[in-house]
């Protein structure tokens, strides 16, 4: 439980963290050699120690010090991954494409249901097969063999990040060159094809498609993580939120241009250096109209921290999440914290507040409880955030950096 009184400006300075979800595919990327790999800046989260418990159940040597994962080993893997790891994090899905490339075949549980609305693998399981991979479904679990797997062209429906990185992992070691038509162009699936082509498998980005050169055998790398910017994001919103001031250090502006520029449409005044972005005010802030994209549109994962900013704003604003069918788990907390929020398919109607008042409220996923806390910084009174265990999957040392930038907040035992 996180306790928050609302009510402080943020001021000062926040050191953003390595990317969760860069992290979390080169840790399974580990999987497509038994050379060491040697990653840096890699966050302290519980998603981040998921994949870490998950390769070694799998076969990898694991040594992580001061933010260094070092991985190697793993001659022969484990091409069965427990259930149980899979269950808690769907990223987890990512082990089935090396596993069936390195061992010729895999079992990986499907990652299930979670808070954001359906979720399914069909792309994953779709490009996997146009590699060659048998796959078959059997009692909630995937599995997959292929003597080896043969690149080919395959084209996603949607941009989805998972499954362009699930076609990049297995197309490392598939013979010939994987095609990968209409794939995500998220920074971390930026990030995933540079640390590929540095252990052996070259990628090479087109107009429309990515293409990765297999390669029968991959080396080892070392690779330093990229700054988180839903993280970054997410502090930022904090300074807006509260009128103050807050500078993201360490962190990436290039990834951020769509919040800077709803931001800055929202009055608050933003400055951009070169690994910094710094935001001040507003008072209150305007309503702004925005839709959720693939990169570089607004990233759906900022979605629910924006509703937060926006249920004081003055004025309506009309927000369409179109990466999920529904990701609104923030919607009823926010109302009870006094939002003024509608909710018609896959469009939110927020006619802004002037004051938010603080609630005892349930977080249902990361950003949704990023969300909440945000919404409890500006909020008179005091707010009590249960689920807070979803925020320790997705944010490194939360409420220490909070409260370095002057908000009250203290992390209590349920
Ligand atoms: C990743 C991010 C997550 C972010 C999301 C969208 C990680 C670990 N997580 O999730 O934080 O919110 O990208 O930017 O990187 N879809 C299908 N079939 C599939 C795969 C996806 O229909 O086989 C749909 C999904 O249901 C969703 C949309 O495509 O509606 C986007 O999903 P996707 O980009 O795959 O998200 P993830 O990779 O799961």
């Amino acid at each position: 439980m996180i306790r928050i009184l609302g009510g402080n400006r943020l001021q000062g300075e926040v050191r953003i963290s390595g990317a969760k979800n860069a992290a979390l595919p080169a840790i399974f990327a580990s999987l497509l050699t038994p050379e060491p790999l040697i990653l840096r800046n890699v966050p302290r989260l519980l998603d981040v120690e998921t994949a870490v418990e998950l390769v070694r159940a799998l076969g990898k040597e694991v040594h992580w010090e001061n933010g260094i994962l070092r991985i190697w080993g793993g001659e022969e893997l484990c091409p069965e991954a427990p259930a149980e790891l899979v269950q808690r994090m769907r990223a987890s899905f990512l082990v089935l494409g090396p596993l069936v490339a390195r061992m010729g075949r895999a079992r990986v549980a499907l990652p299930g249901g979670c808070a954001l609305g359906p979720r399914p693998v069909d792309f994953h399981l779709h490009g996997l097969a146009r590699l060659g991979a048998q796959v078959e479904l059997h009692h909630g679990a995937v599995h997959a063999h292929a003597r080896h797997l043969q690149g080919t062209t395959i084209y996603l429906d949607f941009p989805s990040v998972g499954a362009t990185e699930q076609l990049l992992l297995a197309g490392a070691l598939a013979r010939g060159k994987t095609v990968v038509v209409n794939p995500a162009r998220e920074p971390e699936v930026v990030e995933l094809a540079a640390l590929l082509t540095e252990m052996g498998a070259p990628v090479r980005w087109e107009m429309d498609r990515v293409i990765i050169q297999g390669c029968a055998k991959l080396g080892g790398a070392e690779h330093s993580i990229i700054p988180d910017r839903i993280e970054a994001g997410t502090y930022l919103l904090a300074g807006a939120i509260t009128g103050g001031r807050v500078r993201a250090l360490a962190a990436c502006p290039e990834h951020l241009w769509a919040l800077v520029d709803r931001l800055t449409l929202a009055g608050a005044a933003v400055e951009v250096g070169p690994d910094w972005v710094e935001v001040e005010g507003p008072q209150r802030p305007k309503a702004v109209d925005f839709r959720t994209w693939p990169y570089p549109g607004f990233p759906t994962d900022l979605q629910p921290p924006m509703v937060a900013l926006l249920a004081r704003a003055e004025g309506r604003s009309t927000i369409t999440e179109t990466v999920y069918a529904a990701r609104f788990g923030h919607v009823e907390p926010l109302l009870q914290m006094g939002a003024k929020i509608q909710v018609t398919g896959n469009v939110l109607v927020v006619e802004g507040v002037e004051r938010l008042r603080g609630a005892r409220v349930e977080a249902t996923d990361i950003r949704a409880g990023a969300a909440l806390v945000l919404a409890a910084l500006a909020a008179e009174g005091v707010s009590f955030i249960g689920g807070d265990h979803h925020l320790a999957r997705g944010y490194e040392n939360l409420a220490e950096k909070l409260r370095a930038l002057g908000a009250q907040v203290w992390e209590e035992r349920d």
